[in-house]
């Protein structure tokens, strides 16, 4: 069986890398160990690389639709695994999850309707409701004994005020949280109840850890698979985020069409070249090179955690289960968070998430990308030990 190699330090300079260009503006550094961007400094798949090159070979890259079997290779996916059974015909491509949020957001809901989101959470989930003119909403999650739990007292009281779509992130980002049935069931009959339409945001959902399984929200009945709308991507989970290539899945045919129509009307529903074709080929052929990288994140986060807890106790790790992004606890640190930013960014020279942009609750965390060679993350860790001595030290 081919062994594929994380250990490969690939030097991303010079490919207009997002972590690489936008460090500046967003850090105000350019001289710092960049672990922010949600993407994999891992070689992509060679069968990935291989099918693209050669798509080049065949020499025109003229206006392409996405192949009879793209949405076949996706079912065959789901089934595999999620073990969620979804026909075809309910599944089409989106050019990108967000892209996809932002389009349900224009479907679904009219200006200045209530969107319901938990915080912390990754950004745009923050953005988008005020991008496109309607009201963010938030049910912060509670942050107990090291991990997030869902203060459902609130989540119906928020419901209650009027919510028109509630956008789920499943696994959480951050904090890798896995929601577990009785959650997603709660969560869901709440939703139901009050007529409120579920977006499922499941990008992160191939990634999961220590052989937990992940359940998709509108596979737990067909009456929630009726009110739900859930996108995917191969983009985090085969380090293909650069193609733009997402999909999602609507088993109510009336929502289905909906959403295909508000996709059309931007013209954004053929897809790219290399997208959905990388799509197909990730799912027929991506297993075993899944289960390495998966194999390898793990080892990743162990370490991370062995890590800090021997040298740097005044963090505490949280341990994802899922995806490759770690939370990281830095409130004993007692700085504000934009000290704590500072601190990471221009003493520590590490470049992290800084929590406090994932909203109410991300304040005082840093959220840590480990999909990268093991080396690059001890020099990181190395670097914020260094620097967390010579403060408490001073
Ligand atoms: C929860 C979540 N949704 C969506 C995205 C981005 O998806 P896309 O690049 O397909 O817009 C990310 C990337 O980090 C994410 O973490």
């Amino acid at each position: 069986m081919k062994q594929y190699n994380f250990d490969e330090v690939i030097d991303r300079t010079n490919t207009s890398a997002y972590k690489l260009v936008l460090m500046e503006k967003y850090f105000g550094s350019n001289d710092a160990i960049p672990l922010w961007v949600a993407d994999m400094d891992f070689r992509t798949p060679d069968f990935i690389l291989d099918a693209i090159k050669n798509r080049c070979d065949s020499g025109v890259l003229g206006y392409t639709l996405p192949s009879a079997d793209y949405t076949t290779s996706i079912a065959k996916w789901l089934k595999y695994k999620h073990d969620w059974e979804v026909s075809d015909k309910f599944i089409a491509f989106a050019p990108g999850v967000v892209t996809g949020l932002a389009l349900a957001i224009r479907a679904f809901t009219n200006p200045h309707d209530k969107i319901l989101v938990q915080t912390p959470v990754y950004p745009p989930f923050l953005s988008l409701p005020n991008e496109h003119n309607r009201e963010l909403v938030i049910n912060p999650l509670q942050f107990h004994s090291n991990t997030f739990e869902i203060d459902f007292f609130d989540f119906e009281k928020k419901l209650a005020s009027g919510v028109r779509m509630f956008i789920l992130c499943h696994p959480h980002n951050p904090g890798g949280r896995v929601w577990n049935a009785d959650e997603l069931m709660r969560m869901a009959k709440l939703c139901i109840q009050y007529n409120v339409l579920m977006v499922s945001d499941e990008i992160h959902a191939d990634l999961m850890l220590w052989g937990k399984q992940h359940i998709p929200l509108a596979k737990l009945s067909p009456e929630i698979a009726q009110h739900t709308i859930t996108f995917m991507a191969p983009s985090k989970t085969f380090n293909i985020p650069g193609l733009a290539s997402a999909f999602f899945v609507a088993e109510n045919p009336q929502l289905f069409a909906k959403m295909q129509q508000e996709t059309a009307n931007f013209h954004l529903n053929m897809g790219n070249v290399f997208g959905c074709m990388a799509t197909e080929v990730a799912y027929n052929e991506g297993k075993e090179w899944l289960n390495q990288a998966i194999h390898y994140i793990e080892q990743n986060i162990l370490f991370v955690r062995n890590y800090i807890e021997q040298h740097i106790p005044i963090i505490q790790v949280v341990v994802p289960d899922a995806s490759f992004l770690v939370w990281l606890d830095c409130r004993k640190m007692g700085l504000t968070s934009k000290e704590l930013k500072e601190f990471m960014v221009h003493k520590a020279k590490v470049i992290m998430n800084d929590g406090a942009t994932f909203g109410q609750g991300g304040e005082g965390f840093q959220r840590l990308n480990v999909a990268c060679p093991r080396s690059v993350l001890q020099q990181a860790l190395q670097q914020i030990e260094t620097a967390i001595n010579e403060m408490f030290t001073k």
